[in-house]
């Protein structure tokens, strides 16, 4: 039976295996699929652990650049400072540490697809070079002077509204309009909650010596309830402990208390804080998250009506409208 159900609803290609059995995956799945021979780019959005580097990865293994070089870049773990040296390379010379020259991830990327993980945190100051090498397909190394030309697909990620950031004047609009093409939303998981047994049983033959192990219905029910605020890679690593320690069948009390647990408001604070404690969000991620979590379960309570839901909150229409719009969020949660 399993195995039926994950020749359906796994896509696995160059070792990749990306679990689409929610409708919202499945629609992301297809669109990829039909611009697999296209070049235009596209930028991933969504919170972090939803999984936008392994979509990203396989939208370059599925494309027709596929045989060629895929570069991953982590925008938000590199210094500012060395940024456009690691993106464009330098000339030999071009400081006084330059002894040779070097060619930048742009470079390196040539004939395949170049991803740029966390383009939110991309400096302003930079961003107009960004876009004068994906607009005229050339670059010039820093301290150099002959153009190289390029030619990269570029996908990005972000886990913010970008648009937001052009408002705010964080983001160039004519770089935005330029990686935007195609844009793919990939949800929570809380939102598609019907991806969790699925990628449970996915983690768990996955960190298990002799196939997945069987897990009891309530703790089944358990996980598909609890919030993720980690999304994927919380529900990853949840598994990999569990494995480690549960001996035969996987009983709800072999799940971490606060999965087990059923207030849901406070089980969803808990959840951020370990987030938190444990590094997997920063501190603005943490606090993104709640907000946007006790508005939707407020939204939910009052059945969509947004007076309502202020009260609840205790904030006023204004604010909640302001909220809602930052966030993007649908009226009925
Ligand atoms: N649909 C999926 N199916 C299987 N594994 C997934 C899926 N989405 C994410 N993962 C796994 O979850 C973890 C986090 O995903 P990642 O792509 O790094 O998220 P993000 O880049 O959005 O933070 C990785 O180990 C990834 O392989
Ligand atoms: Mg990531």
């Amino acid at each position: 039976m399993r195995e039926i159900r994950c020749a359906l609803h796994v896509q696995s290609v160059h070792s990749i295996s990306l679990i689409t059995q929610s409708e919202p995956m499945r629609s992301i799945v297809s669109q990829i699929d039909s611009i697999s021979a296209s070049d235009s780019s596209i930028l991933l959005i969504g919170e972090t652990g939803v999984g936008k580097e392994l979509v990203a990865e396989y939208i370059h293994h599925t494309s027709v650049r596929s045989g060629n070089p895929f570069i991953k870049v982590g925008l938000a773990a590199l210094p500012p400072d060395l940024l456009e040296t690691e993106l464009f390379g330098h000339a030999k010379g071009a400081y006084t540490s330059a002894v040779g020259e070097k060619k930048g991830l742009f470079e390196l990327a040539h004939t395949g697809s170049i991803f740029l993980d966390d383009i939110d945190d991309f400096p302003i100051l930079l961003q107009s070079k960004l876009l004068r090498v994906l607009e005229s397909r050339e670059l010039m190394r820093v301290g150099g002077t002959v153009a190289i030309p390029v030619d990269v697909r570029l996908i990005t990620a972000s886990k913010v509204d970008l648009k937001d950031l052009v408002n705010r004047g964080l983001f160039r609009a004519d770089l935005f309009y330029r990686i935007n093409v195609v844009p793919l939303v990939i949800p929570p998981l809380r939102e598609r909650a019907g991806d969790v047994p699925l990628l449970v049983n996915h983690f768990l033959g996955r960190f298990s010596a002799n196939g997945a192990p069987e897990i009891a219905d309530d703790a089944l029910r358990a996980l598909v309830r609890y919030s993720w605020p980690g999304n994927i890679r919380e529900l990853r690593n949840t598994m990999q402990r569990i494995t480690l320690f549960a001996r035969g069948k996987i009983a709800l009390s072999d799940l971490p208390p606060e999965i087990r647990e059923e207030n849901p408001l406070e089980l969803m604070i808990k959840a951020c804080n370990r987030c938190f404690a444990e590094g997997k969000m920063s501190f603005d991620e943490v606090v993104t998250c709640l907000e946007k979590n006790l508005i939707r379960g407020a939204l939910k309570e009052a059945t969509g009506n947004r007076s309502h839901a202020a009260r609840i909150l205790g904030m006023n229409l204004s604010t909640l409208r302001d909220k809602l719009k930052k966030y993007n969020l649908p009226d009925e949660a």
